[in-house]
């Protein structure tokens, strides 16, 4: 996909990305509006979140797909003719055929993988992948939804096969998978351990509904059911030490790195399933989006600035101290 129009708009993108200074390599400049192929529709974007992915892509580790300079972004929600919209991020397995879904969702390329992103005031999208905003929801926290809350919406049921009843262990209090983990598990009747390096955000997850809060790392009072990990080695052997006989240990993530040491006897022994899940398929955003709507969940957004102060926001999610989702708003 290649913009043809000389129509202008602000956005976000990266030219040079930076291993030592990925919040330097995001640079706001105008930009050609794409013009959407046949099936695309051309979204006005009012608030969008940022994620990791987009940090990997700064940092060169993440492959760019071009036009140069290349526009970030994969969640956002905004107005497609006059429609309040949030945008399905998982990008088709073909642009020319956008209805066709992709086989695996494991595959995960998100739609700033193969084209702009969503990081701009305009960004064509697939119109297969509009759902309608839900009303009670401000233009930030709808733009939190698609990547961290669809990611934790397939680990914690189709992954996890959580029930209402059962135990789920959160590990790391303040990201947007655990934030939306620990709110989608309590709307529907789990009991919620959250652990957490950090006092305040210990507090903040109880505020959020957690049943019990711990330091990272300290014995569970009830063996979970399911676990929730982004953290990766930092609390992986305290995933499976916490996990019930026959309980599952969901990964999506490794924000502390990629190897992490795995008790055998305990996995064995326990017999628990360890398995990963990336983002989520449009059937589950679909029911993401009508849980949220159902239980009137608001996801949790950090901060939401203006669209040049972006940077200021990939800082803050390299700082660890968020809460919740990093958002921008449009001009
Ligand atoms: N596969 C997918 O589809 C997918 C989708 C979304 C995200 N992800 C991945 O999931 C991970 C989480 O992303 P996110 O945006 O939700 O959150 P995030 O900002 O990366 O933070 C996740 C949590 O990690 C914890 N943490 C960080 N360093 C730690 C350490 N040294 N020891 C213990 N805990 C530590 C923090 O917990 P406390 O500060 O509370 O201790 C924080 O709450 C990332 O790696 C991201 O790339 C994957």
């Amino acid at each position: 996909m290649s913009p043809t129009t000389t129509h202008q708009m602000s956005a976000a993108a990266v030219t040079t990305p930076s291993a030592s200074d990925p919040a330097g390599a995001l640079v706001i400049g105008r930009h050609d509006t794409p013009e959407p192929p046949a099936g695309w529709a051309r979204i006005d974007v009012r608030a969008a979140a940022i994620n990791m992915h987009d940090v990997w892509m700064l940092r060169g580790v993440a492959p760019l797909p071009g036009p140069w300079p290349c526009i970030l972004g994969s969640d956002a929600a905004g107005v497609v003719d006059g429609r309040e919209v949030i945008v399905y991020p998982v990008a088709p397995a073909s642009p020319s055929d956008p209805a066709r879904p992709r086989t695996t969702v494991a595959q995960g390329t998100l739609l700033s993988d193969v084209g702009p992103g969503l990081l701009a005031e305009t960004a064509a999208v697939p119109a297969t992948h509009l759902i309608d905003k839900p009303a009670h929801l401000s233009w930030s926290a709808a733009a939190s939804l698609p990547t961290s809350w669809l990611t934790a919406y397939r680990m914690l049921f189709t992954k996890g096969r959580l029930r209402a009843g059962d135990t789920l262990l959160v590990q790391g209090a303040g990201g947007g998978v655990a934030t939306a983990a620990v709110m989608v598990a309590k709307a529907i009747g789990a009991n919620v351990i959250v652990t957490s390096r950090s006092a305040q955000k210990r507090e903040q997850a109880l505020a959020l509904g957690a049943d019990v809060v711990l330091e990272t790392g300290q014995r569970v009072p009830a063996l979970a059911d399911v676990v929730i990990e982004t953290v990766g080695p930092a609390t992986f052997s305290h995933s499976l030490a916490a996990t019930a006989p026959g309980g599952r240990v969901v990964t999506c993530g490794a924000s502390t790195g990629f190897t992490a040491e795995v008790d055998l006897a305990r996995l064995f022994a326990r017999e628990i399933s360890v398995s990963g899940s990336t983002m989520g398929t449009l059937e589950e955003f679909a029911a993401l989006v009508a849980l949220v709507e159902r239980h009137q969940l608001t996801p949790v957004v950090d901060s939401t600035v203006p669209l040049d102060r972006a940077p200021d926001q990939v800082r803050r999610m390299l700082s660890g101290d968020a809460f919740g989702k990093l958002c921008v708003s449009m001009p």
